[in-house]
């Protein structure tokens, strides 16, 4: 479209959308820039819930930009269910975020829609299933181990010289974490084991870091591209691409040669049910070509991000909660550390406490803190139209930190809100929390676009929470310091 034409329906939109407004009784904020706000605050969703609590009670909060565009951020729990479940096929991922996600990380599921979508989440299938990962576990219990180890020896160095100490130190827990998840990742995506060649998850993890960087010029490109018209983010010359091209090059040669690698040693899957990398699975499922597959890994791997995340808010809560850290280490080394005990997944799944404390972690830090859907169609959500092209906002960070769900103590630390006690005081894992719905409660999101890999995150979280916590005593090196996403 030139510019000659898209000037007069730009004005002709904007002019319109004054007499014809469909949300202009809905609660508003005011101002513009709020889409800049949202992606700019140091913790990602801590503006909605802001929002949410400014308005109390209200299913629907909206705000525009540029007097023309609706945005909604979407604050009931059944109007999410009618987004994600019920009226799913009428939401989807808006183009704009969805061409800037698959131009930095590869056209993978997360940004399919359609038949696509459904084809390669189809293709994933018994490869990501709860039965296959656990029998993965014994590969993930292999990993931290091994990292636990060199976590030990990193501070066995720092104390030599050093007479009649145990082994202690300072340990940058973010980087080590990232290191083990590409390294998991990795062998369950791909296969292969890049945690065999010396170096390798180092280059794997600093390459995605650097494309995903959540920096001001990554921030910034991302939000007018997903806000201002398509014609006017092109007249600004950015060198900003092409290193992204660079990097996202050197990850696809990483992934293509070990899909190569990996169909080169392929034995035929015989039962497909049991310990199949998630490529094989999909080129053992359906047609995709090696380049295809390629994508999809890298998009798989930059996954890594999100389990990442998750535990290094792990350790947070633990060096921040000394009590806590005391009483789910003994739940760990008496039943997974103590001779005789097993390391089964039956046994760490089981754990009350294990379970109630990465359910809790990622309450209150959500790594996904808010999703974005677009209607592409006229719906309806709860009593409420929304004609095509609105842009609807999902907040698990909000939603998830609300007094009027999850009562007076929705902002604190208190994994104990996951435990019911019997008569004899044993504590079993529930499912709410003490929330009344499951929309309430959505790290993972629900419905058809829920994350494919739930149970692996669980898995790594629970392993790498058991390990570090049954071997070391962990504290905040600076307790003052503020903490912010990014930093
Ligand atoms: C604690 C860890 C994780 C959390 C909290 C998490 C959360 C989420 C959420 C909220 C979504 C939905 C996003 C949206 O639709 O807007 C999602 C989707 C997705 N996640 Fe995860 N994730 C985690 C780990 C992983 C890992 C380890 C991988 C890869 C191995 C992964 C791969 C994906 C993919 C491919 C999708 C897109 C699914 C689809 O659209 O059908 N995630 N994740």
């Amino acid at each position: 479209m030139s510019v000659s034409a898209v000037v007069p329906w730009f004005l002709c939109d904007w002019v319109s959308s004054f007499f014809y407004d469909p949300f202009r009784d809905f609660a508003t904020i005011k101002g513009n820039f709020n889409s800049l706000r949202l992606a700019c605050a140091s913790a990602r969703g801590a503006t909605t819930l802001e929002w949410i609590r400014a308005f109390p009670g209200q299913p629907i909060i909206r705000w525009r930009e540029l007097g023309l565009r609706n945005y909604l951020l979407v604050a009931d729990e059944e109007m999410i269910r009618d987004v994600l479940v019920n009226k799913a096929i009428d939401f989807e991922k808006p183009q704009m975020p969805r061409t800037i996600v698959g131009r930095l990380l590869g056209r993978g599921l997360a940004v399919s829609e359609g038949h696509e979508h459904r084809k390669q989440r189809f293709a994933m299938g018994p490869s990501v299933a709860a039965k296959n990962i656990r029998s993965f576990y014994p590969v993930i219990i292999e990993k931290v181990d091994r990292f636990l180890g060199q976590i030990e020896e990193s501070m066995c160095r720092q104390q030599a010289g050093k007479e009649g100490k145990s082994a202690e130190g300072v340990v940058d827990m973010d980087g080590w974490i990232r290191y083990l998840m590409v390294e998991i990742i990795g062998v369950k995506v791909l296969g292969h084991d890049w945690g065999v060649e010396p170096g390798a998850q180092e280059k794997v993890a600093e390459c995605f870091a650097r494309v995903l960087d959540p920096s001001v010029t990554n921030i910034f490109y991302f939000t007018i591209y997903n806000v201002w018209p398509r014609w006017i983010v092109s007249l600004v010359p950015w060198s900003h691409g092409s290193l992204t091209d660079s990097l996202k090059d050197r990850l696809r040669v990483w992934c293509l040669d070990s899909i190569k690698r990996s169909q080169d040693n392929k034995n035929e899957i015989e039962n497909e049910n049991i310990d199949t990398s998630v490529i094989e699975s999909m080129d053992h499922r359906g047609d995709f070509t090696a380049s295809e597959l390629s994508e999809q890994a890298m998009a798989l791997l930059a996954g890594f991000e999100s389990p990442s995340l998750a535990l290094f808010w792990c350790c947070f809560e633990l060096a921040r909660h000394h009590e806590f850290q005391e009483k789910l280490r003994t739940e760990v080394r008496s039943h997974l550390l103590a001779e005789g005990c097993s390391q089964k997944w039956e046994t760490i799944e089981a754990l009350p406490l294990l379970n109630a404390f990465c359910r809790e972690v990622l309450r209150l830090h959500p790594p996904v803190s808010v999703t974005i859907r677009q209607s592409v169609r006229d719906t309806v959500i709860g009593d409420v139209d929304v004609p095509a092209n609105t842009r609807l906002f999902i907040s698990a960070y909000a939603m998830q930190r609300r007094h009027d769900i999850w009562g007076p103590r929705g902002d604190e630390f208190w994994p104990e809100r996951w435990l019911d006690l019997d008569e004899n005081g044993n504590a079993s894992l529930n499912q709410m929390g003490g929330a009344t719905s499951m929309f309430a409660y959505m790290p993972f999101l629900h419905g058809r676009r829920a994350c494919v890999a739930k149970e692996l995150a669980y898995a790594g979280m629970r392993c790498v929470v058991a390990g570090l916590i049954g071997r070391f005593a962990m504290e905040l090196q600076d307790s003052a310091q503020e903490v912010k996403v990014g930093d």
